[in-house]
């Protein structure tokens, strides 16, 4: 492997040694910092990320609680539940982990979380400040993926930069802080006819699709930036989005999966909750 790894553990030391300061601040005041996580039913997606949450939120002393409401929650249930956290003065951050159930819709109650406690960043008011050069509480894929460019010490001013994938978590918050920066950014998608002839060309290329191993050697530049966002399951194994070996043997630096962006995500959320704290007492 010519490259070197961008693997994130001196942002993820920096970031909650960052955290447990802003901790340690609130509790001199009598007050503990509380992140809340709704789940509704049991995806095992979900539940994984919720026990990592709690792990993560243990090590930098935040209170972490898990709301598990029932399947067969309503959409009116759900509503009242996180207007109740919204009101209530000792929860400093909620999340509605996902995927939520099929007969809830997802944006909707997304939209309800107040944006000061969407420690998320998916709330519209959240999403809309970003596209305004404003955001406070923003995704934390998307601050992550910034968080390790940052790291790798590339100028954005005028870089090639590839985005593959247009989510809303990653794809389109991270197109819109590259273009706060000057970089050029071409965004590629599902609809995309042709991803390579795009990513050839670019310096730095960010992947976020879900799709094991679509990014191959022959589509990326000798010395290309790769930060892979991807977590997917093959053979029992967990395999970004990237073809890990050939690809990190032309590129300069590249993100491992699983570490690299997965950790940072974290460490960018558990800050997040000191931020909406801040916010709120404003
Ligand atoms: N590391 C982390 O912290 C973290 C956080 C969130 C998501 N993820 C992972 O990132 C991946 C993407 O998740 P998401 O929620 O951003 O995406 P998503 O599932 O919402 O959307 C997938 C995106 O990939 C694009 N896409 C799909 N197939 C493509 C193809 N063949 N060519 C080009 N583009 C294609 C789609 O157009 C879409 O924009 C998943 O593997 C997810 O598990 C990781």
């Amino acid at each position: 492997m010519a490259a070197t790894l961008l693997d994130g553990k001196s942002i993820v030391e920096r970031l909650n040694a960052e955290t447990v300061a802003g901790v340690e601040r609130y509790k001199g005041e009598g007050v503990t910092l509380k992140l809340v996580a709704v789940l509704v039913g049991s995806n095992p997606g979900a539940v994984a990320y919720a026990k990592m949450q709690k792990k993560a939120c243990d090590g930098v002393g935040i209170e972490y609680e898990l709301r598990e409401l029932p399947e067969a929650t309503t959409q009116d249930e759900l509503a009242a539940t996180i207007q109740a956290l919204n009101d209530d003065p000792r929860v400093t951050g909620i999340i509605l982990q996902t995927p939520v159930p099929m007969t809830i819709n997802q944006k909707a109650m997304q939209a309800l979380i107040s944006p000061k406690k969407d420690v998320d960043g998916v709330s519209p008011a959240n999403m809309g400040a970003i596209v305004l050069s404003r955001a406070r509480l923003a995704p934390c894929t998307a601050l992550s993926v910034m968080s390790l460019i940052r790291e790798s010490g590339v100028t954005l001013k005028g870089l090639e930069v590839v985005m593959v994938g247009h989510s809303e978590i990653v794809g389109k918050p991270v197109a819109l802080f590259l273009l706060d920066e000057l970089a050029t950014v071409t965004v590629c998608h599902i609809g995309t006819r042709d991803t390579a002839a795009h990513t050839r060309n670019a310096d730095l290329v960010i992947v976020a699709t879900g799709v094991p191993g679509l990014i191959k050697a022959d589509m990326v530049k000798d010395g290309v930036v790769v930060i892979d966002v991807g977590i997917n399951r093959v053979e029992g194994k967990i395999v970004g989005d990237v073809d890990f070996e050939p690809v990190a043997a032309k590129a300069s630096q590249i993100t491992p999966v699983p570490g690299g962006v997965g950790p940072c995500t974290v460490a960018h959320l558990l800050n997040n909750v000191v931020k909406a704290a801040d916010w709120q007492r404003e």
